[in-house]
């Protein structure tokens, strides 16, 4: 079956005991033992073993593909740094210079502390990477593609091909494109990450992560034990929104690639702004890559820079109808965010820039708020 109909019934199977089609909901957090000792299928205590995080596990695997293994966390950073945490002190790690600020900070803040050598590189600069690769040193390269919240397009196949032939893994955080646009795995990568939180549950009711892996290697059971022995599993009702989220996955992000299209070739010549950032269009550096390799549409996240500087960028903020000022991304409502204002000081980000999350709403209301605002929000 294709990926879009396992989505809409949620892999289709009905409840063995009950017949229902929705999946039930187990909150237990044990289960009987046998008098043998044995446990009835291998479950023991929620903190490993769930059924309804299993189902949507399975679920999240059939749509990466390539019979990849799926582990849900706690959070998209429980995640991430799950994969980080499974490395050891002196590991060499490269890290994709734009990248959600959140792992930028937490590497930065204990990976360091911990004795990680961590590296930031342009990972859309191929020369770049292959000079930064330390070939029997460099153990993980990280990609954010399209990267926060420049959009930033990394060549996923290419950079597999380098850090593979310097014996080093590629992880790629697949939150922004997720598995309708792009299946890392095919690429080459071995781990793939996501925050749920964001498109796959799409409703901004959901805070979780997941980790899959292109093989049940030494390296992914030492995922799976951090997720255990630190307690980073989600709750089940997390699990359960989840997999309902996710039946709905491909027509919201089609509709919010669209409608961010729409929104990009509309204000790219705007006078008031002095960039739109979006891999859909034609003269965005990595338009060319993106088009290889995100399939059916170039996702939902945009970023403009506005003419009249960070004055101007928050004028437009406080004039917006439509769109919510709000953190985050991925869910059915339009989010506006200037983001160096949440990330601090130390943020790389332009102070001009809004960074936009589109929804499914109608394109038209959204244009228009967007060209009232910017209109209101001039500085006179
Ligand atoms: C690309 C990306 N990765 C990871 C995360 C972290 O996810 P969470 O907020 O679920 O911990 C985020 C959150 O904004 C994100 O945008």
């Amino acid at each position: 079956m294709s990926p879009e109909t396992l989505a809409a019934q949620a892999l289709g199977q009905a409840d063995p005991v009950t017949g229902a089609l929705a999946p039930a909901i187990t909150l237990a957090t044990n289960y009987e033992q046998h008098p043998d000792g044995s446990y009835p299928q291998d479950r023991v205590y929620t903190r490993a073993d769930n059924p309804t995080s299993e189902h949507a596990e399975r679920l999240l695997a059939a749509l990466e593909g390539g019979g990849c293994a799926c582990a849900l966390f706690a959070s998209g950073m429980a995640a991430a740094t799950a994969v980080f945490q499974s490395l050891l002190p002196g590991d060499h790690v490269l890290v994709s210079r734009v990248l959600y600020w959140g792992v930028r900070k937490w590497l930065a803040e204990f990976a360091l502390a911990w004795g990680m050598d961590v590296e930031f590189t342009d990972t859309t600069d191929l020369a770049a990477v292959a000079a930064a690769i330390r070939p029997g040193r460099t153990r993980l390269l990280w990609v954010e593609t399209p990267a926060n919240p420049m959009w930033e397009i990394t060549d996923l196949a290419a950079v597999c091909e380098l850090a593979h032939a310097a014996g080093a893994r590629v992880a790629v955080d697949n939150t922004v494109a997720t598995p309708v646009l792009t299946r890392p795995f095919e690429f080459g990568a071995d781990i793939v990450v996501h925050s749920v939180s964001k498109y796959l549950n799409g409703h901004s009711d959901v805070l979780a992560g997941a980790v899959l892996s292109a093989r049940r290697d030494p390296f992914w059971e030492r995922i799976r034990s951090w997720r255990r022995n630190a307690g980073a599993m989600p709750g089940p009702f997390e699990a359960w929104l989840l997999q309902r989220g996710m039946r709905t996955l491909f027509l919201r992000v089609h509709r919010s690639s669209q409608t961010a299209l729409a929104i990009a070739t509309h204000f790219r010549e705007h006078p008031a702004l002095t960039a739109v950032l979006y891999p859909g269009l034609p003269d965005h550096p990595g338009h060319a890559i993106a088009a290889r390799q995100m399939d059916g549409g170039f996702g939902g996240m945009l970023s403009i820079r506005l003419a009249g500087g960070a004055g101007h960028a928050k004028a437009v903020l406080r004039e917006v109808r439509v769109f919510k000022r709000a953190t985050s991304l991925g869910g059915v409502e339009s989010l506006i965010e200037h983001r160096r204002s949440g990330e601090g000081p130390s943020s790389p980000v332009p102070d001009d820039l809004l960074r936009l999350s589109v929804g499914i709403e109608s394109r038209n209301d959204l244009i228009a708020d967007l060209e009232a605002a910017l209109e209101d929000g001039v500085p006179r």
